[in-house]
């Protein structure tokens, strides 16, 4: 059976530019290594703030590189720069606004300043996009929230079957699924 191909998007002006060692890639890869017992394997991008070229980036991973999910990290806040969710909106077809709502409700728990994350997720053809914010810290938090639900998201979009580590992560799949 052919791996499942996972986005793993950076988006940083500084990161990019090298500037500073992304930090939130390796966070996300890591989280994924120790939450999936199915094989999987990573398509890693780390991109500036600039809208289109993050429109392109989600493009190619979805259309071209063929993932089944794509998870960003960063340009959520309220800074001019930051327009990931934009982006992410641009090329979805459907909006799954659960994902900006539940990750933004457990990451105030946390720290009050959650409430500036404008983090979303959406559908493009079978591909699920999931934003995260651009704090290291944060993608735990937020990948623990959401990713019960991913798993039967992929499934209903045609994408490959994905098993999680319940001792991780426990993927809720309604009976019979
Ligand atoms: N969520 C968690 N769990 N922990 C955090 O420290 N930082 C917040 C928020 N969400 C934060 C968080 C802050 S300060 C901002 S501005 C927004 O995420 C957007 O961050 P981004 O622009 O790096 O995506």
């Amino acid at each position: 059976m052919s791996n499942a191909r996972i986005g793993i998007v950076t988006v940083s002006d500084r990161a990019s530019k090298g500037i500073y060692e992304d930090k939130g890639g390796p966070a996300i890869k890591d989280w994924l290594t120790r939450a999936l017992t199915s094989g999987w394997e990573p398509v890693a991008r780390v991109i500036p703030d600039d809208e289109h070229q993050i429109e392109r980036t989600l493009r190619d991973l979805c259309d071209n590189e063929g993932c089944c999910l794509v998870v960003t990290t960063g340009g959520t806040g309220p800074a001019p720069r930051d327009v990931t969710p934009e982006a992410t909106e641009a090329v979805c077809q459907k909006m799954m606004p659960g994902f900006g709502e539940l990750m933004r409700a457990v990451s105030l728990k946390s720290v009050p300043t959650a409430i500036l994350s404008r983090q979303t997720a959406g559908i493009r053809g079978k591909t699920l996009i999931v934003n995260l914010p651009g704090k290291p810290a944060a993608i735990g938090e937020c990948l623990d929230a959401v990713f019960p639900a991913v798993p039967y998201c992929v499934d209903l979009i045609g994408g490959p079957r994905l098993e999680t580590a319940p001792s991780v992560v426990k993927a809720f799949r309604p009976k019979g699924a």
